[in-house]
């Protein structure tokens, strides 16, 4: 019995390990370029054309700066893209994507996000 039960919770966390490292970079790249770089700019620079218009009086932080974005744990970065500046006490400038984004494309965002930082 028990030499049966093992290999399944292997095989169980294998699977589930793969499905965390399942987020798609190339594909969060695609959506942020889309809906994110008007605002954060081509890289998350954080020097859109859209944001040089709205001013916010607290500018994003640019996703290339990795110790910037250590203030955030991927929970943040998820909790701020599905709902907005205000979903984490900030200006409501940013917005928010929930409704526009599944979770999964979300997950895809912040690791495109995380590839960034250095
Ligand atoms: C209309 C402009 C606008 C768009 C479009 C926009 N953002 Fe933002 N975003 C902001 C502003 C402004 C802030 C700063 C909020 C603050 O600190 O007050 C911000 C902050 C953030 C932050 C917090 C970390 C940081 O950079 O300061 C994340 C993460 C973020 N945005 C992700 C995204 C993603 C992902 C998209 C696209 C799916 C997106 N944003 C689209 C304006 C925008």
């Amino acid at each position: 019995m028990i030499r049966r039960v093992i290999p399944a919770i292997a095989i169980a966390a294998l699977l589930l390990s793969g499905h965390a490292l399942a987020a798609d970079i190339a594909a969060g790249k695609k959506i942020a370029n889309q809906k994110c770089a008007g605002c954060h700019g081509a890289g998350g620079a954080g020097n859109g054309v859209m944001l040089q218009a709205l001013n916010p009086s607290t500018p994003p932080v640019p996703w290339t700066s990795k110790s910037g974005m250590a203030a955030f744990t991927d929970a943040d970065l998820t909790r701020i893209i599905a709902g907005g500046g205000a979903a984490i006490g900030k200006p409501p400038l940013m917005p928010a994507f929930k409704g526009q984004l599944s979770d999964a494309q979300i997950a895809d965002v912040v690791a495109y996000i995380r590839s960034l930082g250095h």
